[in-house]
């Protein structure tokens, strides 16, 4: 039995402001795709990848794939107009008897294989999907246009990452529908009634959002 991952890398990067997309942004001198694509080849717990490519950007994926040595990926894909299309789109290249599968975003780009491990470890206990999360230190607030509308109590809230663990044919059932607003691909699944385990993230796996974000991640680099 195989565990798959989905390098979800199709988005513009439109925040970030670069003339490619994101996944194609320079960190460390390679594009920053490289980065988790790398770390997903090292990791003994995935055995065969897939990456939802932005448009056009297919064959460039290949090659970053080709110049680390990245054996493990099987297919690029075309990646679709969400993310959560993207991900629908690179599913449909793994097979159904797969244990479990792996959605990792290309904009987070330190991957710490000990996450990686923390997520796909419990799935065979019973859980449709495990994600890593981080405390969240500031107060947060609900908000329509500049009013607050209400605190949120801190103590119940986390913020979720990537990589998530699921069974593949739980997430295949959850982008079945209407998903194009989803964030992640987590909600998609309790939104069905699936049960979602929660572990613990890790601060380096930052999203890669804007200039400020690729500078600090660059920063961290070892
Ligand atoms: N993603 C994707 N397909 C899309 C949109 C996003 O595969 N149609 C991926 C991105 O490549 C990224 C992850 O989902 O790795 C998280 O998305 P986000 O940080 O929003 O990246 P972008 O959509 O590229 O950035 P922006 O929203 O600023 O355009
Ligand atoms: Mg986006």
């Amino acid at each position: 039995m195989s565990v798959w991952a989905v390098l979800a890398a199709a988005g513009r990067g439109e925040r970030l402001g670069s003339d490619r997309p994101k996944a194609f942004a320079r960190l460390g001198g390679r594009p920053l795709l490289a980065e988790s694509l790398e770390r997903l080849e090292a990791s003994a717990w995935i055995d065969r990848i897939v990456i939802a490519a932005p448009p056009e950007w297919e064959e460039p994926c290949i090659l970053v794939a080709e110049e680390i040595g990245a054996g493990k990926v099987g297919s690029v894909v075309t990646g679709g107009a969400a993310r959560s299309e993207s991900v629908r789109l690179a599913l449909a290249e793994v097979p159904d008897d797969a244990a479990a599968v792996l959605v990792h975003d290309a904009a987070r780009p330190l991957l710490p294989d000990a996450v990686i491990e923390r997520v796909l470890a419990p799935l065979p206990e019973g859980w449709d999907g495990v994600v890593p999360f981080v405390t969240v230190p500031d107060t947060v607030k609900k908000v329509e246009h500049d009013r607050v509308v209400e605190t949120l109590p801190r103590d119940e809230l986390v913020a979720v990452q990537t990589p998530q663990a699921f069974i593949p044919s739980v997430l295949r059932d959850a982008l079945s529908g209407e998903v194009s607003s989803a964030s992640d691909c987590s909600s998609l699944v309790e939104a069905r009634g699936g049960r979602v385990k929660v572990v613990e993230g890790d601060r380096r796996l930052l999203k890669v959002t804007d200039a400020e974000d690729l500078a600090l991640v660059e920063s961290w680099l070892a």
